[in-house]
């Protein structure tokens, strides 16, 4: 289904199971533990053995030798594989960091050998007789000291909107210079881990030349071609399953070590192998959000008028790696006739930066939003208004292209009501209860909608019973729930007559889970398969399919009335495609985000006391899952603002804090009271779904918002997150 005009009505507009707070119904599979999540995948091939990884002990250098004798004939092993026994093994599409083959080392915790084993321990065990001698090089570990000067030349991308080298319109340097009231200022943020709950794990099976990985991954259609691409075998050879994941974040976007390394190790033990990366490795081994320091530059009238934006990034990557995209927002956000970004990157020999938590938009906002605040303050002008005065309703960088639908207004409106706004005294460290020091902050959030093709295949059995097959994954985000409410309200039959398939690449390819795209254009996928097994039934059954309606299991044209069970073996397989249509109208959401936070005046400890996010994300497709998807993206925000980095050992280049004991993310103690309010306009040309991402502008906006409450609370503007107490006392 073709779909590039501004939707009419269509049987989603019914509203009678979309729309719908709804439990998930994947719920009671998860709470019993019947959800088998990748390595409790025991029943899906007999004989399991276990692979333990080898992480590299240097962060660059090459391996002179690797001694595993001792190894070999360690209690209960089966198998070693080491990376001397492969060539570098090829490159997938997204991957920056070779994953395996070779004596090259390029990362710390980079594997090096696979163990494997009749069990975990024995395997683990096994490990550590593994004796691997290194020539260490120097290495780049300090993004401060190799920060370029020099912009990034050609295209950078990320998953992010993707902002290339040097954007310029109209003539920044001079309107800044002639600005009455100026700001410019230099932030940092950190390296940051993903930190997901489930571990990379896999399981993998050969039969003859066909392999199959149960796994954990978020988009199952590019994995699947980059496990082939790294293995060497034809795409056709490779089949991925991953029905449950248990957290992403952007970690399992792309294929890591353990698909890689289950596939080897399954070959040379000539039987099925699993593979999970412990959590220590987990940081250094795989992926995580790249450190930025970002300086932005706004030039303004008294009245609060942006005359001159300019927002710079440096980040770094290993060779051949992509820049953070934080100054991706910034050509969106804001009217203003002078505007200039750009983005540096700096080579660095840390393990690989890539897509965690709304990549870009995340860290950048928590820069941009935070310099809004303090612009504010020059002006002696309200927050809010400022944001407000400063709106636009077409793409400031493209004159005349206008935004599908933007809300940022009413957010910011209805956020500031809701919050008691007006009760924020602009003077900071005024408000005192008891030893806390008490302030207001808020922030403007947004994130882009991508638009994304995505298929699906839908059926009728003898029972009236609706199954949907999607490779499409719910990383806990409640796809299998939007999904069966999108076939429920289409074909007309109740919730509990539809069955969900997922993540298994033998199902029509979806656009996956990433960059808060999945709900909208997955679900557009199901929307357009249904559409054409409606065509087909009413076909079938005499029907004027242009009049036919879909209610109650029954299909109708005004005469006749037929159980939708009389089309039983029936099936239909369609995708969504956009056309330009995403050229045509800027498609963004919004938010405004709201908090309250207290500051203990003699250790500096910082409680979030509460958080609101007003979000414009087109129509919420069940505003329970969504609700759960913002708190828990608010929730990382906090952990972005106050707790959450990586702490680089510039020494010897790896991210020391590798576990959660010390990378310290927010636990239920530490968040308050959430709010979320969704304005729910459905966007008519988003899909006809008419729904927009939600899950990241949760946290787009977040970590300003509190950096900004922290700052009237205390009057101590820190301007390098994570805003840790030893920096404001
Ligand atoms: Mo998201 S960082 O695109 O999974």
């Amino acid at each position: 289904m073709k779909f590039d005009t501004p939707a009419g009505t269509n049987p989603i507009d019914q509203l009678k199971v979309i729309g719908r707070p709804t439990d998930r119904i994947d719920g009671p599979r998860k709470t019993t533990g019947t959800a088998p999540y990748a390595y409790e995948r025991h029943d899906v091939a007999p004989n399991q053995a276990y692979g333990y990884i080898v992480g590299s002990a240097v962060a660059k250098g090459r391996i002179t030798s690797i001694d595993t004798a001792e190894a070999k004939v360690a209690p209960g092993v089966v198998a070693v594989v080491t990376t001397l026994d492969y060539p570098p093994l090829a490159l997938g599409k997204n991957n920056i960091a070779r994953l395996f083959g070779g004596a090259d080392v390029n990362h710390y915790h980079q594997a090096v050998a696979l163990v494997v084993a009749e069990s975990f321990e024995q395997a683990r065990a096994a490990a550590a007789l593994i004796r691997v001698d290194y020539a260490r090089k120097p290495g780049k570990f300090d993004l401060a000291r190799e920060a370029p000067t020099a912009p990034l030349e050609g295209g950078g991308s990320g998953e992010g909107s993707g902002a290339p080298k040097i954007d310029r319109v109209g003539k920044f340097e001079q309107a800044f210079a002639a600005a009455p009231v100026t700001l410019d200022q230099t932030y940092t943020t950190p390296d940051e881990s993903h930190a997901m709950m489930e571990p990379f794990a896999t399981i993998a099976s050969w039969q003859g030349d066909k392999l199959t990985l149960w796994t954990s991954n978020q988009m199952i259609k590019w994995s699947k071609g980059d496990v082939a691409k790294t293995l060497g075998i034809p795409e056709e050879n490779v089949r991925l399953d991953s029905p449950y994941v248990g957290g992403g974040f952007g970690g399992k976007l792309f294929v890591r070590a353990d698909a890689i390394l289950a596939a080897l190790g399954a070959k040379a033990a000539s039987r099925p192998v699993k593979v999970a990366m412990t959590r220590p490795m987990m940081a250094n081994n795989s992926t995580h959000r790249p450190a930025t320091i970002q300086r932005v530059r706004l030039g303004a009238t008294r009245d609060g008028r942006l005359t001159a934006i300019a927002h710079e990034s440096t980040s770094g990557n290993l060779p051949d790696g992509k820049p953070e995209t934080a100054v991706s927002q910034t050509k969106l956000m804001y009217a203003g006739a002078n505007r200039m970004t750009l983005m540096r990157l700096a080579t660095l020999d840390l393990p690989e930066g890539n897509a965690m938590r709304a990549p870009g938009e995340a860290p950048g906002l928590m820069v941009l939003e935070m310099a809004m605040d303090e612009l504010a303050e020059k002006l002696g002008m309200d927050p809010v208004e400022l944001r407000v005065i400063n709106d636009t309703m077409e793409d400031p960088e493209k004159p005349g292209r206008a935004f599908s639908e933007r809300h940022l207004v009413e957010c910011l409106r209805t956020g500031a009501e809701r919050f008691g706004w007006n009760k924020r005294n602009a003077k900071p460290a005024q408000v005192r209860d008891g030893r806390w020091l008490v302030g207001m902050g808020m922030a403007a959030g947004f994130r882009n909608n991508l638009l994304m093709k995505s298929a699906a295949r839908v059926g009728v059995d003898a029972k009236g019973v609706v199954t949907v097959a999607t490779d499409m994954t719910d990383i806990g985000t409640g796809t299998y729930t939007i999904i069966a409410q999108t076939a429920a309200e289409t074909m007309g039959v109740p919730l509990d007559k539809v069955v969900v398939l997922l993540g298994d690449s033998s199902f029509p390819a979806s656009a996956g889970s990433g960059g808060q795209w999945g709900a909208n254009n997955s679900t557009a996928g199901v929307y357009a398969a249904c559409m054409k097994l409606r065509a087909d039934a009413a076909r079938r059954l005499g029907m004027d399919p242009s009049t036919a309606t879909f209610a109650d299991g029954k299909v109708s044209d005004g005469k006749r009335s037929v159980a939708l069970s009389k089309v039983a073996g029936l099936s239909a397989e369609d995708a969504i495609e956009y056309g330009d249509l995403d050229k045509r109208f800027q498609q963004s959401t919004f938010a405004a985000h709201f908090v309250e936070a207290a500051v203990d005046a003699y250790t500096g400890e910082v409680r979030v006391r509460r958080m609101l996010a007003v979000c414009d994300a087109g129509r919420i497709l069940n505003p329970k899952s969504a609700r759960s998807q913002v708190i828990g993206a608010m929730t990382m925000g906090v952990g972005g603002a106050l707790t959450e980095e990586l702490a680089v050992d510039t020494r010897f280049g790896f991210f020391v804090n590798h576990d959660l004991a010390s990378y310290e993310v927010p636990v239920h103690a530490d968040i308050p009271h959430q709010e979320v309010v969704f304005l729910d306009y459905p966007d008519a040309k988003s899909s006809p779904m008419k729904a927009k991402g939600v899950g990241e502008l949760g946290l787009c906006g977040v970590g300003a918002a509190i950096a900004n409450a922290v700052y009237n609370a205390t009057g101590v503007r820190v301007r390098d997150y994570p805003i840790t107490l030893d920096k404001h006392l």
